[in-house]
């Protein structure tokens, strides 16, 4: 399929905006503060930046050029650059890898859409023993947090199966200044509580005591997480850039936002459970079991206001977790049409089908069902475990091998510097991260998983 014949972003903003929403999602207002809290706050934060800065930026400009370069789906986008067929196998693995990030990360999603029906019906209400038992419950259930998570999944390729322009560009303008705006209501409400400095202390001053390799591990696995790394994601988005567009710039751009959104939901998170005096370590429950206990409490002498704000929570995390399903969903759907030959429709139904069987399950391995645990793990942690250690770092390793090593300088530099309007510093130090600093990294994380250093 021609470059031509492909409909790509209408507009620079539609592109820039779909592809934060990409980056922007749970990973920002779920994992990020949880990992902030269990890490030590600002200390984290700053790692985080460093990763973001060092890997992630030079990271996602690859994946773009590859993904603009042969404008088609990510594995004939890998063959095409590379001039090699096994090269072609990085952008199969970055569809399956988002098939299961997208059946898993759905159940969260699911779980979420849940937490709002039970908000707006008038919230999960009654002491810590209570919301602990509540999450549980409906977690352990064998048919709604399915149904939930198969309904997240419709719901997202209702938006994929209308193209890129009309239902992921224009989804994209529509969700991503929403989300802002409710984020930015919630941090207000969360700042106004009285001892809520304390929460923007712990975020805002760096406590080194809590320093060691994981922390730099973690922050690594975050990035990797948060900018939608190694999926073959970004490639896939990027295909449908315009010939025009800065790659440095626009991923500059999008892990700026990215940042701030994840630094915004920290400024939510931590001054309401600071006030109330619960301390935000709790871990992947943070905002299923303690939240619920600190909009109960915070806002116990305002029952209306922690009514609206747990309402707008649990959306904003909802919105947050469709904009990133999308993308997730499209490089699936591109690389199946592509492929396969078939429409946009069927590809994108072939896509959906499979994700909801993976979804039912890692849904009913949190309780449901023992059939899906392995090794006392629930299908939902090990396919969480699998694609953020292993196969998000082995696609991003293998991928600055390729830009790095592989394909002609000549041909990288004009895609990153569209034929010559980029400065030559900008293009040295991306070459040097591509090169050395990602793939030394990356693998500096493996040999520790592997627990060799
Ligand atoms: N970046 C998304 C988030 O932060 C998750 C994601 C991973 C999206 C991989 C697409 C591909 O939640």
């Amino acid at each position: 399929m021609s470059n031509n014949s492909r409909a790509g972003f209408a507009t620079k903003f539609g592109a820039v905006l779909a592809t934060a929403g990409s980056a922007v999602g749970l990973g920002n207002v779920w994992r990020f503060p949880y990992m902030t809290g269990h890490d030590g706050g600002a200390a984290f934060i700053l790692v985080y930046i460093i990763c973001v800065l060092m890997l992630g930026i030079p990271g996602m400009i690859s994946e773009f050029i590859i993904g603009r370069h042969a404008g088609s789906n990510a594995a004939r986008a890998y063959r095409r650059l590379a001039s090699g067929k096994w090269w072609m196998l990085v952008g199969v693995m970055g569809a399956i890898t988002s098939m299961i990030i997208l059946g898993f990360y759905a159940v969260i999603a699911g779980w979420c859409l849940q937490y709002l029906y039970a908000s707006l019906m008038g919230g999960i209400s009654g002491d810590a023993a209570y919301v602990a038992e509540y999450f549980k419950e409906f977690t352990t259930d064998p048919l709604m947090p399915a149904v939930w998570t198969v309904a997240f999944i419709v719901l997202t390729h209702l938006v994929v199966v209308k193209g890129v322009r009309s239902g992921i560009e224009k989804v994209s303008n529509l969700l991503m200044p929403t989300l802002f705006i409710l984020l930015i209501i919630i941090v207000i409400a969360s700042c106004m509580l009285p001892g809520a400095w304390r929460g923007v202390d712990f975020l805002l001053n760096p406590d080194f005591s809590k320093m060691n390799h994981n922390v730099f591990l973690d922050a690594l696995g975050q990035a990797f997480f948060s900018l939608s790394l190694g999926t073959a994601c970004l490639c896939t988005y990027a295909s449908y850039f315009k010939r025009s567009a800065n790659l440095s710039k626009t991923a500059c751009q999008i892990a700026l936002i990215d940042m701030l959104v994840a630094i915004l939901a920290g400024l939510m998170i931590f001054p309401a459970a600071f006030s109330v005096g619960i301390n935000p370590d709790s871990g992947p429950s943070l905002i299923f079991i303690t939240l619920p206990n600190v909009f109960h409490e915070a806002f116990g002498s305002m029952p209306v206001i922690g009514y609206v704000i747990s309402i707008l929570f649990y959306m904003l995390l909802a919105l947050a977790a469709l904009t990133s399903t999308i993308s997730m969903h499209e490089i699936g759907t591109s690389f199946l049409y592509e492929e396969l030959h078939v429409s946009r429709r069927t590809g994108a139904t072939i896509e959906t089908v499979i994700c909801s069987v993976i979804g039912i399950m890692c849904a009913l391995s949190c309780g449901a069902s023992d059939a899906f645990v392995f090794f006392g793990k629930s299908l939902l942690d090990c396919c969480d475990f699998f694609t953020a250690q292993i196969l998000m770092p082995l696609g991003a390793f293998l991928t600055s091998i390729l830009l790095g090593w592989i394909v002609p300088r000549r041909l990288v530099h004009r895609e990153f510097t569209n034929s010559g309007t980029v400065s030559r510093h900008v293009w040295r130090i991306y070459l040097f991260a591509v090169r050395f600093v990602c793939p030394i990294c990356i693998i500096a994380v493996f040999l520790h998983q592997a627990g060799v250093i």
